[in-house]
């Protein structure tokens, strides 16, 4: 799995034009990994629109914590599945940062993702201070524990994105991610709807020249790539160079 998560960029006049030059690769060559783009929600019906020919599924950044009602500026789950969204991104690290969100706040939104009938791609990853201090362990396991919620899914999808990683150029060895699956799903093992393992997504300073060593690590399935996937070269040369 792919996902390009294009945080606060591009408009309809760029996406139209990534549209017709991503339409055109996939037009060629049929990518073993699913394709999945993360534009803001102005621009989701035009991907769907645009994209979903070929195969790319539309997916959104964040939705509210609440089902309904009166919360002005919000975007609910069942918004993002009226424009047919199949996945949602929940607790971000710029969100957890940025709009103080709890781990308890990103489970809620992740079951209403469920409740919708959409799969949440859950994020977790430890900050540079709790790296250097030795705490990553410990910090995976209580996102884990309390982020994700313990309902029966198709799939788990969380992404390990250690938040120093994010747009700094800097990736972790593969020792280091590979351990950070593993107690991901060590965690996820002991939720009771838990069955199979989880699809386990690396986002941090991914491109064209990392994907692949990234991708063959163990306990590794799938990029969640922001600043490579804005431009539309550099994210065929990814989903080119994976087959
Ligand atoms: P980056 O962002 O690829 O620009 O590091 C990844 C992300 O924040 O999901």
């Amino acid at each position: 799995m792919i996902v390009a998560n294009w945080k606060m960029n591009m408009d309809t006049a760029s996406m139209a034009k990534f549209a017709v030059e991503l339409n055109w690769f996939l037009s060629i060559k049929q990518p073993k990994n699913e394709i999945i783009i993360a534009p803001p929600f102005t621009l989701i019906s035009m991907v769907k629109y645009l994209m979903s020919p070929l195969g790319v599924k539309a997916a959104a950044q964040n939705i509210s914590e609440f089902d309904l009602g009166a919360h002005t500026g919000e975007v609910s789950a069942k918004h993002a599945k009226d424009v047919s969204c199949e996945y949602i991104i929940v607790g971000h690290s710029e969100r957890r940062q940025n709009n103080n969100e709890t781990n308890s706040i990103v489970r809620q939104k992740a079951e209403l993702v469920a409740k919708h009938d959409m799969l949440p791609i859950v994020c977790v990853g430890e900050t540079l201070a709790e790296r250097e201090s030795g705490n990553t362990e410990k910090v995976l396991l209580k996102q884990v524990a309390e982020s994700v919620p313990d309902i029966r899914m198709d799939r788990f999808i969380i992404a390990y994105e250690p938040v120093w990683a994010i747009g700094t150029g800097k990736v972790p060895s593969n020792e280091d991610i590979s351990f950070a699956a593993k107690i991901i799903n060590a965690q996820l093992g002991k939720l009771n709807s838990f069955e199979n393992n989880a699809l386990i997504l690396y986002g941090g300073s991914v491109n064209s020249s990392n994907c692949q060593e990234i991708m063959q690590i163990s306990g590794i399935g799938g990029l969640l790539i922001g600043s490579a996937s804005l431009r539309s070269n550099e994210f065929i040369k990814i989903i080119d160079s994976l087959g």
